[in-house]
């Protein structure tokens, strides 16, 4: 497995919003653990998480969603150099016009890494893509403390903040989901569907 740095793409980028270390690790673990099938990943960036998730586990296959045509490009090149051929789909597309042209593909896992100030928009279409008893793992719900914080939130972050706050009490509220919030790195949320 190549390190983040080495990745096509990485050196291009200023700020590196890859999924930090421990978010990894933790989304390394519930592969392993849990095994699913079928991934799908909104925010591919440069196809880092995409190969974590498909080294971590031999036999799943991952539909990634990326919306800037570089960054597509450089996740295709970087996943093909990993040898994973076959096994992944990168689509360099809006994530909710794939989400509104979802008919019946189901999911038995979707890791959420994409636009902050949409999750909320997106969950309705990814509740129902999801498999029951699978998972829903969202990243940076917490978005760098400013979910919890009682301060006044800047401007420029208001609605995403605004939002991640719906998204985190709808998830949370959800009879039909049982979710666990984590403080580690910028917030993540794990949902399982019950039903
Ligand atoms: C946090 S990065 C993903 C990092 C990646 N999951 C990793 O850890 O290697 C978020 C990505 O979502 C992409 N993105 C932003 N808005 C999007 C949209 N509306 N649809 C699809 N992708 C989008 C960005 O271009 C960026 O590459």
């Amino acid at each position: 497995m190549k390190n983040k740095e080495e990745f096509v793409g990485f050196a291009e980028h200023e700020y590196s919003p890859i999924v930090r270390d421990k978010s990894i690790e933790f989304l390394q673990e519930l592969i392993k653990k849990y095994r699913p099938k079928n991934i799908l990943e909104i925010g591919t960036f440069i196809g880092y998480s995409a190969s974590v998730m498909l080294e971590a586990d031999r036999d799943c296959f991952v539909t990634t969603i990326e919306i800037d045509e570089e960054n597509a490009k450089d996740a295709i090149k970087n996943l093909t150099d990993l040898g994973f051929v076959g096994r992944f789909k990168v689509l360099n597309c809006d994530a909710y016009e794939f989400l509104q042209s979802q008919q019946n593909e189901q999911f038995d896992f979707i890791f959420l890494d994409g636009p902050k100030g949409q999750y909320f928009k997106y969950l309705p279409f990814l509740k129902k893509m999801l498999k029951k008893g699978g998972f829903l793992l969202a990243d940076d719900i917490l978005f760098y403390g400013m979910v919890k914080s009682e301060e006044h939130i800047e401007h420029k972050h208001r609605t995403i903040v605004n939002n991640l706050r719906k998204f985190i009490a709808e998830i949370q509220n959800d009879e039909e989901l049982e979710t666990t919030i984590y403080d580690f790195a910028n917030g993540m949320s794990l949902s399982k569907k019950k039903v």
